[in-house]
């Protein structure tokens, strides 16, 4: 078992998302709006982000891979599961998690852009400025990091640590 250093407590990351929430409750106030998560990073974001958005919403899910049991990405994004429901006309917010690279968000964007929704646009708890060559625009940021691998608050290492409830970096030591 590896040790985790801290990287952003629960009462950050809870008090970043109720200014999100008020944000996006203002934007969106008056259209029929969609959160989309990305499984399966994005899951306790987006249940405690959607508990701050005081507006009518949807929530819909898809799954997407980029990089199996590695620690950096494979560059190939792979669609594991796709939304319940159609998207045309509506207004569409994917959640994710993190931004590295920018490949999974790009990805979607373009994949979801071709269902015709009313708008589209990308919120994500994470962004690693200095990795993202997707060159897709945050409209909701929750927080840029440096460059490190994170776990914890839905995010995994080989399947594990998801379920942690911060964000963290492990550390390369083994616990006694
Ligand atoms: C992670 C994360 C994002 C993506 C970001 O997903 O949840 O979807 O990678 O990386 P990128 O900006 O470099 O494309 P992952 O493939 O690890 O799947 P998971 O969400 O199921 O853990």
């Amino acid at each position: 078992m590896k040790r985790i250093a801290t990287m952003l407590s629960p009462e950050e990351i809870d008090s970043r998302l109720r200014e999100m929430g008020r944000e996006i409750s203002e934007d969106y106030a008056g259209r029929q709006l969609v959160l989309v998560g990305v499984l399966r990073g994005a899951y306790m974001f987006l249940a405690d982000l959607c508990r701050y958005i005081t507006i009518p919403i949807e929530v819909d899910f898809l799954g997407v891979q980029s990089y199996g049991d590695e620690t950096t990405s494979s560059g190939v994004v792979r669609m594991t599961s796709d939304l319940s429901r159609p998207i045309q006309d509506k207004h569409v917010l994917v959640v994710e998690d993190i931004v590295d690279t920018g490949l999974t968000a790009r990805y979607l964007i373009q994949n979801l852009e071709t269902r015709k929704p009313a708008s589209l646009a990308l919120c994500a708890l994470l962004e690693k400025p200095k990795n993202n060559v997707g060159g897709v625009p945050i409209r909701y940021l929750g927080f840029t990091i440096p460059d490190q691998f994170v776990i914890g608050y839905g995010m995994d290492y080989a399947s594990l640590y998801r379920n942690v409830p911060y964000i963290g970096v492990l550390e390369d030591q083994k616990e006694n």
